[in-house]
């Protein structure tokens, strides 16, 4: 039986987040220059897209591009830019015929003005589209994210508007990009590496974790279903205890 068949349907989870990581080992092994795995990549981005829609996951938040990745080659940096414009252009069919609605999270002014653009029209042509939203972290980090929300609340609290005894949880994940989304119920991260990066730390505080050790550019559609499958087998208790343990308590 193939992991696709072994999904049970009301229990996919709604939001999904990925560490795409890989390409450059990948392209390393082949002899090839790191863009070339990248533009590889891509492919798979539209694989595992296609995927999650399919299923029926409400959120994918793939992180695209760090705020560390900025100290990297000013060669990889300019191949990542123009291959985020071309896919932003190129996959507009895809997102307008599976109803995606694209959203970027992260510090979106650090772009180039034609990135920014191209950022722009395809939010807008995407922004009715209500099927999945593919949500790309983009120059994004959890902790420029977290400073950002504190600086907003420091700022509501001393304009007034805000008393610092009202904030809670809640009040935080009002301040946070992620705040028109529930937090990720899964984590993939592919290529072998079992770290965070910085990537969605308040939000994953319950986030079930799936560590593959492929490379992105090779991650297939299978292998998504396999986390997804894997995801259904464990039991989510949020610090709490197991039903069973209650329910035999009781009894
Ligand atoms: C990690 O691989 C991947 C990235 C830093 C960028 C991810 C980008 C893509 C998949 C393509 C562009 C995305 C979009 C949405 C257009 P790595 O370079 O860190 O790999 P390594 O750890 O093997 O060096």
């Amino acid at each position: 039986m193939s992991f696709l068949q072994a999904i049970q349907p009301d229990k996919v989870p709604a939001h999904v987040a990925v560490i795409m990581d890989g390409n450059g080992r990948w392209a390393q092994a082949r002899n090839l220059a790191r863009a070339q795995g990248h533009l590889e990549g891509v492919k798979t981005v539209r694989r595992i897209t296609e995927a999650a829609c399919r299923i029926g996951v409400r959120y994918l938040t793939l992180y695209a591009f760090s705020t560390e990745n900025w100290g990297r080659p000013q060669e990889e940096i300019s191949s990542l830019m123009g291959l985020l414009v071309s896919c932003l252009q190129n996959e507009m069919p895809l997102f307008m015929q599976n109803g995606i609605r694209l959203r970027v999270i992260g510090n979106t002014g650090d772009f180039s003005p034609e990135v920014q653009q191209a950022m722009r029209q395809a939010l807008d042509q995407t922004a009715a589209n209500n099927r999945m939203d593919l949500v790309l972290a983009l120059s994004y980090s959890s902790r420029w994210e977290i400073t950002e929300a504190m600086k907003d609340l420091a700022l509501r609290v001393k304009n007034g508007s805000l008393s610092p005894e009202a904030i809670d949880a809640g009040k935080i994940n009002e301040s946070l990009k992620t705040a028109f989304m529930p937090d990720p119920d899964l984590l993939i991260r592919t290529s072998g590496e079992h770290r965070i990066s910085n990537f969605l730390l308040w939000q994953i505080a319950y986030s079930e974790l799936f560590f593959s050790p492929v490379l992105w550019p090779d991650f297939t559609e299978e292998m998504f279903y396999e986390a997804i499958a894997d995801f259904q087998g464990r039991e989510r208790r949020f610090g709490r205890i197991a039903d069973t343990t209650l329910n035999s308590e009781k009894a």
